[in-house]
Order: structure tokens, then C-alpha cells, then sequence
């Protein structure tokens, strides 16, 4: 059973830092482009020849919807876009690209994800599910992946770096919008600004806690016979500092989340598997 070992925690808080502030680093050899098209956000990712991330960029989005590209042109515009801005910071050209999909999506609706690639002139080089993704960015390859995103929360186990069993369950950081939004009577945007105001933290979570407990009974559900499993959390909605503890009360064992929880889907979507 391996820990977050291979890969530290630096090379996601510094992949971070460069999708926050739209500065790349000078790549050391054959860069790698990862894109994770979410409910919630467009995150594209580039690893240089050692895996290092070298640039990110991402766009707030909703072309995606319960894990359906339902916006077409939206989706490609914006990878375009995004890919653009980055292989122009960095002075490379992408041909291929490498793409994440929710787990257990059909084939013709992953054929749509790697559609999107194709319309933006990138062959697309690998399929990925998230949570494998996700695993690979935090050096991990036995254990439960919890992603609590935009639109879902996905729980998925993984033994030898693939996915056993993974469920899907619609509430996300959408859900928590809304549960503000009516418990305050302002509107969706106000409300979504305030859930990521640190400075309303008690507020939020007094709100949203039934919400990330029901997630985590969801987790608990999912995972039963692999309770010797380490637990990590990833997913923008699972940034509240209360977070790792909530699903500790309910899953009675240790859950790990790193600092920055909104990107280890897409960087390790770049980074490189079966070295
Ligand atoms: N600091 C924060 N505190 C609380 N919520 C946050 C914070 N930062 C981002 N979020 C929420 O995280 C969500 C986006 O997370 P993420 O990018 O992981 O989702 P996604 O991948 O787009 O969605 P999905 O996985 O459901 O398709 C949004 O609901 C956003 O409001
Ligand atoms: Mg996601």
C-alpha cells in the first residue's frame, strides 16, 4: 500500500502557483499537455520532459454537465484557447494531448472528450479517469479517491493504479451555492463569491456541513471492504479547512488533502504513467 511518496506536495503547490498567476517556467525537454474539462472548470496542464509542471491555465466554465460536454463549441473554444496561451508563454507546440473523463463513462461520451481535443488540431494520446489523474499527481496507487467537485462527487477505489469500483453522486460545490444562496436569499453569484471568502469561513460551514457529511456517508458506503485503504480528498469543494475532518468523523479512519485540492486531476492528467 503506498503513501503520497513519488511525487511532493511542492510540485502541486508550484503547479498552483503558475495557473494562478499565468507564469510558466523554462521546460527541460518534451513537454506533456493534460486537459481537465470540469463542471465547474477548464484546467489545462503542461510537464516538462521530468514530469515537472512547467504552466498551467484554466477558465471558469460550464460546458460540462454531469459528466456530458454539453456545450460543444464553448468546450473547444476554450481548450483552444487556454492551449494557445500556453504553448505561446512557453514557446512550444502541442499536437497531443492527454484528457481526463469521469470514470465509468460509455464510450461514446468519452468519445466526445477526446472530440474536443481533435476539433482544437490535438490528437488525443491518452484517456485517463480523474481519479487515476489524481493518484498520479499525488504519487499515489492504492487507495480511495474522493473528488468532491462543481457539479459531483466522485469516489473511486484504486488498486495498481486503476479504478476497481468508483460511484458517482450528483451534489457538489453547485449544491453548496445553493443551499447558501436560500439560506441567505442572495443570488447565486453573490453566493458563490462568498463560499470562497475565507473570512466567511464559519458562516459557510455551518451552512454547508450536512452537505460534505452526506458526501462523506456517500464515501463510507462506497468503500466498505476496503476500509484498510488510504483516503484523500481532492476536488475545489473539498478546500474547506474543516474538510479532512468531517470525513474523518463519518469514515473513522485518516483522510488525506493537500493544500491545494482543485489541481491534482490535472496535473497528473499531463503527467506520465508506466515509467
Ligand atoms: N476555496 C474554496 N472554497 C470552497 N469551494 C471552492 C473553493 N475553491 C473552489 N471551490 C469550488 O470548487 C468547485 C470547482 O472544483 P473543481 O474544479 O474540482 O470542479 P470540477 O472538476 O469543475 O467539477 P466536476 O468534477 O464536478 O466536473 C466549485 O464549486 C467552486 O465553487
Ligand atoms: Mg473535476
Amino acid at each position: 500500500m503506498s503513501t503520497m511518496t513519488t511525487t511532493p506536495t511542492s510540485q502541486l503547490d508550484r503547479f498552483a502557483r503558475q495557473v494562478r498567476s499565468g507564469r510558466t517556467v523554462a521546460p527541460s525537454g518534451a513537454c506533456r499537455l493534460g486537459v481537465d474539462l470540469g463542471t465547474g472548470n477548464i484546467v489545462l496542464a503542461v510537464v516538462d520532459g521530468d514530469d515537472h509542471p512547467v504552466g498551467g491555465a484554466w477558465l471558469r466554465s460550464t460546458v460540462v454537465r454531469d459528466g456530458v460536454v454539453v456545450d460543444w463549441l464553448g468546450a473547444v473554444r476554450a481548450v483552444g484557447q487556454l492551449r494557445d496561451t500556453l504553448a505561446g508563454k512557453l514557446g512550444v507546440t502541442f499536437r497531443e494531448a492527454a484528457v481526463a473523463i469521469p470514470p465509468g463513462i460509455d464510450a461514446g461520451t468519452t468519445k466526445v472528450f477526446t472530440n474536443v481535443l481533435e476539433a482544437c488540431g490535438l490528437e488525443a494520446s491518452e484517456v485517463v479517469d480523474e481519479p487515476v489523474a489524481a493518484a498520479t499527481a499525488l504519487g499515489v496507487t492504492d487507495g480511495v479517491v474522493i473528488d468532491v467537485g462543481h457539479g459531483t462527487t466522485g469516489v473511486s477505489i484504486l488498486r495498481d493504479s486503476e479504478v476497481l469500483k468508483s460511484v458517482d453522486q450528483a451534489t457538489g460545490g453547485h449544491h453548496m451555492t445553493l443551499v447558501i444562496s436560500g439560506a441567505l436569499g442572495i443570488d447565486y453569484e453573490a453566493a458563490e463569491q462568498l463560499k470562497r471568502d475565507p473570512a466567511q469561513g464559519d458562516l459557510v460551514i455551518g451552512l454547508i456541513r450536512p452537505t460534505l457529511e452526506k458526501m462523506a456517508t456517500i464515501a463510507a458506503e462506497a468503500t466498505v471492504g476496503y476500509e484498510e485503504f488510504p483516503v484523500y480528498l481532492v476536488g475545489g469543494s473539498s478546500s474547506y479547512p474543516q474538510s479532512p475532518a468531517v470525513f474523518e468523523g463519518v469514515l473513522r479512519r485518516p483522510v488525506t488533502r493537500p493544500d491545494e485540492p482543485l489541481f491534482p486531476t490535472p496535473l497528473g492528467t499531463a503527467m506520465r504513467r508506466n515509467r
